[in-house]
């Protein structure tokens, strides 16, 4: 830390209101690049314009409220230090999530992600008892029914703001919703799960561009468990015909 501060360019896009027009806004600041870009917003927050909105709960990686557009990429931005995305001209570009719907400056609307998890069987929100027992405690729980989570994953909506799938359709599952699917039919395969990802909105709309895995901050790899996802998909389909034509072929 006895590094000299920085003085950079912070260009936040704004916008309040989806009628809004968006627009960036510059603001001047000096700060050690030691320190992380969500630092450097809250310090504009404290110190230049307390009507910027952004979300942040954690710090640590954990709580998934902190995406944002860095530079162009997405990032947690409580985990992102300047120094690694600042480049020699000083300027850093902030811009809210892709593929949701802007609700104030860097907070968007997340409902989309936490619906389609939720119909894939992992709950966003559960009972404060559920919440609170140890799994091996709480009554009459098993394996994926609800409260289960998908393992790793943080619902920071990252993926979904780096998906060229999710840009061409709103309807699109995304890489979140078919990694938990994956994980839901690979623990206990079921009828419903495998609608859910057999279908245009699915697993067919992905274009395998890796995107997803390459910006999850966790250890999720949506992208691996949607190619997964399709083999066990193609795997079930070509059963179900194969059963079908069994039934026929009986005397
Ligand atoms: S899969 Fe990764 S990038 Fe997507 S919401 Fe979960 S943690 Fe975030
Ligand atoms: S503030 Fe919780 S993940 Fe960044």
């Amino acid at each position: 830390m006895n590094q000299p501060l920085w003085k950079i360019t912070v260009n936040v896009l704004r916008q309040k209101g989806p009628t809004d027009k968006p627009h960036f806004q510059s603001f001047p600041l000096e700060i050690h690049p030691d320190e992380y870009v969500l630092d450097a917003i809250e310090k504009i927050w404290a110190f230049q314009d307390r009507s910027l909105t952004f979300r942040h709960a954690c710090h640590h990686a954990t709580c998934g409220a902190c995406g944002m557009r860095v530079n162009g990429k997405e990032k947690l931005t409580c985990i992102t230090s300047l120094h690694t995305v600042v480049k020699n001209n000083g300027v850093l570009k902030i811009e809210p999530l892709r593929n949701f719907p802007v609700l104030s400056d860097l907070v968007v609307d997340m409902g989309h992600l936490y619906r389609q998890t939720e119909e894939a069987d992992f709950q966003q929100v559960v009972p404060l008892e559920a919440a609170q027992l140890p799994y091996e405690i709480t009554p009459n729980r098993t394996p994926n029914e609800p409260y289960e989570r998908l393992v790793d994953c943080i619902e920071c909506g990252l993926c979904v703001s780096a998906c060229p799938a999710a840009f061409t359709s709103t309807d699109y599952r995304g890489p979140a919703a078919l990694a938990a699917i994956q994980q839901g039919i690979a623990f206990a395969p079921n009828e419903v799960l495998f609608d859910l990802a057999d279908h245009e909105n699915g697993v067919w709309r992905c274009h395998s561009a890796f995107e997803c895995t390459e910006v999850c901050p966790s250890n999720v790899d949506p992208g691996w468990r949607i190619m997964n996802l399709r083999r066990r998909v193609i795997h079930h389909r070509i059963s179900r015909v194969f059963k079908k034509s069994q039934k026929v072929s009986r005397p």
